[in-house]
């Protein structure tokens, strides 16, 4: 096969994917399932996630697609460590995630600041509390807040800031304690359109220059195509691998890749599976 085609990889194949030398693997899931128990006396437990056989190499980046309330928040926490598998393992370099930890780092939707700390003490503070000597934090500040585009806003806080420099800023804070992998919640999807293309390539800017494993859930299929190694679509709850495709374009990219017949093919293609599966999911069960 041609290795500059787009690749399509059933999902029954993933089961079977070996995935070359398991060291380059860092982050694996291993038939995992996630079932929260019922609230309370009544309803029922929700199985959010089934089954999910998944290896992430070390440096890629990818993306997770599907309908609302399909899982993705949930596999997700299950790499941070906020919530553990039901059944199957969650492996983070080959060791089974069980607490949260410095070498994932999190990028919510709605950037989580404090108000009352400066752009530079939010970027800091985990790290200092942590005890990096602090010629080490500066520099890695001053570094990482040149690369996101914010020199000069060190002392402001962040009601001075616009959205989209605040999710700078919580970018900024991901990255300063060097994580193997980021861990990407709809970051954007707060942000208008225009804002949303800036980030998309300060994302790519930033993984050219720090090299992180990063997985990114969007509801955005061009934003997914555009960031990644790799857009795994995701089925209606509970949440199974639908679809994973290959987006065998180098990084970084331009706009003009968006452009190209490749990525609108893709595009359409996921866009395809994707009304499908929300479409499935509107429609109550018979
Ligand atoms: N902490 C929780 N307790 C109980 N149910 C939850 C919890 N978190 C998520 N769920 C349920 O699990 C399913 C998947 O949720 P989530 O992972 O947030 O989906 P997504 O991020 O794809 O929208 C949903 O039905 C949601 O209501
Ligand atoms: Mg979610």
């Amino acid at each position: 096969m041609n290795m500059n085609d787009l690749r399509n990889v059933r999902a029954s194949d993933l089961n079977a994917q070996t995935g070359g030398d398991p060291r380059e693997d860092m982050v694996v899931f291993e038939n995992v399932s996630k079932t929260y128990p019922r609230q309370g006396n009544s309803g029922q437990a929700t199985l959010a996630v089934d089954s999910l056989n998944v290896r992430i190499k070390a440096a890629e980046i990818i993306s997770i697609l599907g309908p609302t309330g399909c899982g993705k928040s949930t596999a997700m926490n299950m790499i941070a460590g906020f919530e553990s598998p039901s059944t199957g393992t969650v492996l983070l370099g080959g060791v089974p995630v069980s607490k949260p930890g410095p070498d994932r780092s999190i990028v919510f939707q709605q950037a989580s600041l404090f108000p009352w700390l400066t752009v530079l003490e939010n970027i800091t503070l985990g790290v200092k509390s942590r005890g990096m000597p602090e010629a080490t934090y500066l520099e890695r500040a001053r570094q990482l807040l040149e690369a996101v585009r914010l020199t000069g806003f060190e002392k402001h806080y962040p009601y001075q800031l616009s959205g989209g420099m605040q999710q700078r800023v919580q970018i900024a804070r991901a990255l300063i304690s060097e994580p193997g992998v980021i861990l990407m919640d709809e970051p954007f999807g707060a942000l208008d359109s225009q804002t949303r293309l800036m980030m998309q390539e300060l994302v790519l800017q930033l993984w050219q220059q720090y090299q992180p494993t990063i997985i990114f859930i969007t509801h955005d299929v061009a934003e997914a195509v555009f960031v990644s190694d790799r857009v795994l679509l995701m089925s209606k709850r509970p949440g199974r691998v639908k679809l994973a495709v290959d987006i065998d374009e180098p990084k970084p990219r331009t706009q003009e890749f968006i452009t190209s017949s490749r990525f609108i093919e893709v595009q359409s293609e996921l866009l395809h599976a994707l009304r499908s599966e929300v479409q499935d999911a509107a429609t109550p069960a018979a």
